[in-house]
């Protein structure tokens, strides 16, 4: 940690840069709140070609998934992720404003900051939940909405190329001015090492990571305190080798397969690291997660790759190339974004009502 400040004091040096920064900051929450806008405590899942068989060797990484909902999504949403994906996680768990015990869901703030707006801190309560009760008997710590559907068996497949023991995160990496952090609403996906320091050293510390506020931003807040801490940044189009498709996907299905840039929206375009590409070229065939998923997309989801067979065509077999990152791998294909504006947040001049 002490190199990790060794640089703290050029900050003084760049009030210039921060004032363009902080500018930048406003017009950032701008754009994020058309984005992120909705009814919903929680903004906001999924499908794709892959077809997990049971031909292949079983993965056995252990995944905790750990979903953001409020007391008016259970019925709604909550229950349907219940009832396709979530029930192929190695354990479920809800964290609301209110338990609601039939589908496990935890309490982890007060009944009367669970809005939307107080997205940081429940997903900052919900992680140290998390690490509380299962703190070691997971590998990974996966952190959806529950309006996000996932692919299982390809997070297991994903995952099993990386260490849990390696401080790394994994989802769709965004920047916005030098600040890089995974999409939200895509779902991102910590390592038991990723968790450990960010409980042990970003939790609390109002040097490295954002204190809870109302009308913060949970994902990018997020990025700042896992980088803050050492934890690598995948991007999931990077994250196997040859296959450079983005796996975790900020957008329902159907905006990417209409083959034009008039259903991806501006903001995506514009925060996303790589080209928005569309029609089938938009996503893995092993794609890991899909945002905006209504019960009635996850339930097309959930049809459309456990159920649906088509008469004639054979099986896919899967082609079982395992990948292992090591831990100079990691370093090499995704080193630490070491960035020296957000490393100590107290010494902003001017920082953001937010942080
Ligand atoms: C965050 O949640 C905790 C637990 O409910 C609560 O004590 C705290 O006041 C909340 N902070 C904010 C800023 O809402
Ligand atoms: C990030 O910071 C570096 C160093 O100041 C600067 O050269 C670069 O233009 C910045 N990039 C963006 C996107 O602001
Ligand atoms: C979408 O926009 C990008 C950049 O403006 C352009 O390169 C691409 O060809 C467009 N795609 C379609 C299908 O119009
Ligand atoms: C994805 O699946 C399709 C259909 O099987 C195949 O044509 C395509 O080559 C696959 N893409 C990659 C990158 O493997």
């Amino acid at each position: 940690m002490a190199a990790t400040f060794r640089l703290r004091t050029q900050l003084q040096l760049m009030t210039g840069f921060m004032a363009g920064f902080i500018f930048a900051f406003a017009l950032l929450l701008y754009v994020y709140d058309v984005n992120r806008a909705t009814p919903w405590c929680t903004s906001s899942a999924t499908m794709a070609t892959a077809t997990a068989t049971a031909t292949t060797t079983p993965l056995d990484t252990r995944i905790l998934c750990m979903v953001l909902t409020c007391p008016e999504n259970v019925q709604s949403l909550a229950r349907h992720v219940h009832a396709t994906w979530g029930k192929r996680c190695s354990r479920l768990v809800f964290v609301s404003s209110e338990s609601y015990e039939p589908l496990g869901v935890v309490q982890v703030v007060d009944a009367s900051g669970g809005g939307y707006e107080d997205l940081w801190n429940k997903t900052r309560e919900g992680f140290r939940h998390v690490w509380q009760e299962y703190g070691q008997d997971y590998d990974w710590y996966l952190k959806a909405d529950d309006d996000t559907y996932v692919i299982m068996e390809n997070m297991q497949y994903l995952l099993s190329a990386y260490d849990p023991t390696s401080p790394v995160y994994l989802g769709y990496k965004m920047t916005r001015y030098n600040v890089s952090y995974m999409s939200g609403g895509a779902s991102y996906v910590l390592s038991r090492e990723a968790l450990h320091r960010f409980m042990a050293q970003a939790y609390d510390s109002e040097v490295v990571c954002p204190q809870p506020k109302r009308r913060s931003i949970e994902d990018f807040y997020m990025g700042i305190c896992l980088q803050n801490v050492g934890v690598h940044l995948v991007d999931s189009a990077q994250a196997l080798e040859e296959d450079t498709k983005h796996k975790f996907m900020p957008l329902d299905l159907e905006s990417y397969m209409y083959d034009s840039n008039a259903t991806t929206p501006d903001w995506l375009r514009l925060m996303s690291v790589s080209e928005v590409e569309t029609g089938f070229n938009c996503c893995s065939n092993y794609s890991v997660a899909f945002h905006y998923a209504s019960p009635e997309r996850m339930y097309l989801y959930e049809f459309l790759l456990y159920h649906l067979r088509v008469f004639g065509r054979p099986e896919p077999s899967e082609h079982g190339n395992r990948q292992h990152f090591t831990s100079s791998d990691l370093m090499r294909r995704f080193p630490l974004e070491d960035n020296l504006y957000i490393k100590d947040l107290q010494k902003m001049p001017e920082k953001p009502e937010n942080f």
